[in-house]
């Protein structure tokens, strides 16, 4: 599944995106700690790191979203001329669903439990579309359809009716319902056995094609990012480590961290796939002072324990934010 090719102005932007939330330790710590990326139209980026580095977070901020307790700390997401962290809401909400379509982590939290799949897409498409009545009825039948729902069976469903795959194209079909130019898409196949995950990948693929979709995958799997998009963000305790072209990242990875990751993907002995869902870095206001992985780093010298390192240029739309492999590359 080769990608779309990326093109043209910007589509969204992100700078210095800081948000922080409660620490155990009191006081407040940062979780997203200056995430700045840009998205153009069709293009596919994944953003990519283990449970806790504050890919949700981010994914949320895109539509403007900080759930309290967490609380933004800086930064600008723009989309066009609006910046989502601080326009109005009626502003930000011209944007959700119309121009960013999101798939939450949790698909069943974004359908409402008591209505039919029929009323919410039908609503959705009121909401965004101004269709009504038979327009209506027909344009979510075709939407359902097209997220691999046919029959008039799954409009009459309700979310329980649902198994988990089904699930995920529901909550995907009402993300499309407003026509969006960029898909965010929050761990879409987590939780679903290997088949259907395949399944749910084809499907973002095909639809990304046919509606000249951009799409943010979130993932804590680097190896459904290889299979969907050209560019990865990698995250690691809410920064991003390493950046740049998923072919390249996969074969010669730079960052120790992403070099964990690409074993993981690979099913390498001694990696841990599933366990990346869990959290092996420390939570908000426990990252160590200098390099923040450091402590699980094969390469760790003395210096990396004091100085935080920066995100430097390792060559052409490549970045990585670890000096130490900087230099074995440098001339
Ligand atoms: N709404 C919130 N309020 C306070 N803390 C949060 C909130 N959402 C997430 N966190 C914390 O912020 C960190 C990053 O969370 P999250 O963005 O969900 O990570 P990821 O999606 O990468 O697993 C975690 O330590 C999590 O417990
Ligand atoms: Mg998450």
């Amino acid at each position: 599944m080769a990608a779309p090719e990326p093109g043209g102005a910007s589509l969204l932007k992100a700078s210095g995106l800081r948000i922080e939330v409660p620490a155990a330790t009191g006081g407040w710590a940062p979780a997203v700690d200056g995430i700045s990326f840009e998205l153009g139209p069709g293009e596919r980026t994944a953003l990519v790191g283990e449970s806790g580095a504050g890919k949700s977070l981010t994914a949320m901020a895109l539509l403007g979203l900080v759930p309290p307790p967490a609380r933004l700390a800086g930064g600008s997401v723009l989309v066009g001329d609006t910046d989502m962290l601080r326009a109005d809401e009626a502003a930000r909400r011209a944007v959700r669903g119309r121009v960013i379509g999101f798939v939450p982590q949790e698909p069943a939290s974004s359908l409402n439990p008591v209505l039919s799949m029929g009323f919410q897409i039908r609503e959705a498409l009121r909401l965004h579309r101004g269709l009504d009545g038979t327009e209506a009825r027909r344009a979510a039948r075709e939407l359902l359809a097209s997220v691999g729902l046919p029959d008039g069976e799954f409009l009459r469903a309700y979310p329980h009716q649902l198994s988990g795959g089904q699930a995920q194209r529901a909550a995907l079909a009402l993300a499309l319902a407003g026509g969006p130019r960029l898909l965010v898409a929050d761990e879409p196949t987590t939780g679903l056995d290997l088949t259907t995950q395949g399944g749910v990948l084809h499907l973002l693929d095909d639809l990304g094609r046919e509606h000249s979709l951009a799409l943010l995958l979130v993932t804590h799997d680097l190896a459904v990012a290889t299979a969907l998009v050209r560019k990865v963000l990698i995250m690691y305790a809410g920064e991003l480590v390493e950046t740049g072209p998923v072919d390249l990242l996969a074969r010669t990875p730079l960052h120790p961290y992403t070099v964990r990751l690409v074993a993981a993907a690979r099913g390498e002995p001694g990696s841990d796939r599933q366990g990346l869902r869990t959290c092996a870095a420390p939570p908000p206001g426990r990252w160590p002072a200098g390099c923040r992985f450091e402590p699980r780093c094969p390469l760790a010298r003395q210096a990396c324990r004091t100085t935080h390192p920066g995100l430097a240029t390792a060559g052409p739309g490549h970045a990585v934010r670890c000096p130490v492999v900087l230099e074995g590359t440098g001339p």
